[in-house]
């Protein structure tokens, strides 16, 4: 997943450009690799605050870090909407892949805000719309058009609630940043067939993952087929399956 999804992490660490020597938070930092990129770019007198309100998920960036040796990273628990740290105390943010899975983005954007010393800059990636996003879209789709999930409702929180531009417009004013600007990255995901698609995907989509699993078995295979056909026919058509995400840049 590193290896396709890292375009995303570079422009984020090209748009945060952090300086040697500064603090920088990643919020929601998962198994930790983005916030790992810019703290090289920032070692050895800079460092990162690595954090995530999951404990497993910290306990696997503490050992991907150990691995990699990133030296220059901290780890701690943190509720991105409700961050135990101090006003004016990190000099960056970085978030991939996290805003929009938040309750209230807003909040967490404020938090952001908060936290960040004056001047201070927060750089976060989010999904596209559905329809850019094939590989995630349709197997969502599915269980909804045969009724096993309702369609999500406006300001649900999920991997497409801040698709649209106007709510990443609306999003960073709203916290009380001074200013903001958006631009779209794409990168391709080169599965090697449907069954890497759907294994992969499974495991990125928690939730689709959890809806799936309370399925029959007859009735799953039947979406793992249809979802397969469209995503084979896209891999024989242009040998990946294309994916796009908005970059936001707010200070
Ligand atoms: C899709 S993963 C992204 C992980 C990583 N940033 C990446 O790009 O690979 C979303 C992460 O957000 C975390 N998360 C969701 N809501 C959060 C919150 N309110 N505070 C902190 N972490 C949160 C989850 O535990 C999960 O690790």
């Amino acid at each position: 997943m590193w290896r396709q999804t890292e375009p995303v992490s570079r422009r984020l660490a090209e748009r945060l450009a952090a300086q040697p020597g500064d603090v920088v938070l990643d919020l929601a930092c998962g198994m930790g690799d983005t916030g790992f990129l810019v703290a090289r770019s920032i070692a050895p007198d800079g460092r990162v605050l690595a954090t995530d309100f999951s404990p497993e998920m910290l306990d696997r960036a503490r050992r991907n870090a150990a691995e990699q040796g990133a030296e220059n990273v901290e780890f701690r628990l943190l509720d991105a909407e409700d961050m135990d740290l101090p006003d004016d105390s990190v000099d960056g943010v970085v978030c991939r892949f996290g805003y929009m899975l938040m309750g209230d983005p807003v909040r967490a954007l404020r938090e952001t805000r908060r936290v960040l010393c004056d001047g201070g800059r927060v750089a976060f990636a989010v999904w596209a719309a559905p329809q850019e996003n094939l590989w995630a879209a349709l197997p969502a789709l599915e269980l909804i058009t045969r009724g096993h999930v309702p369609p999500p409702e406006p300001g649900d929180p999920g991997i497409f609630a801040m698709a649209d531009p106007a709510r990443i417009a609306d999003a960073p004013e709203r916290a009380g940043f001074a200013d903001h600007s958006v631009e779209q990255v794409a990168f391709d995901w080169r599965y090697e067939g449907p069954d890497e698609h759907w294994e992969l995907t499974l495991k990125l989509a928690g939730p689709l993952a959890d809806a799936l699993g309370e399925l029959p078995e007859e009735e799953r295979a039947q979406i793992r087929q249809s979802v397969s056909e469209r995503i084979g026919a896209i891999l024989a058509g242009r040998g990946s399956v294309p994916a796009l995400v908005h970059v936001v840049t707010a200070s």
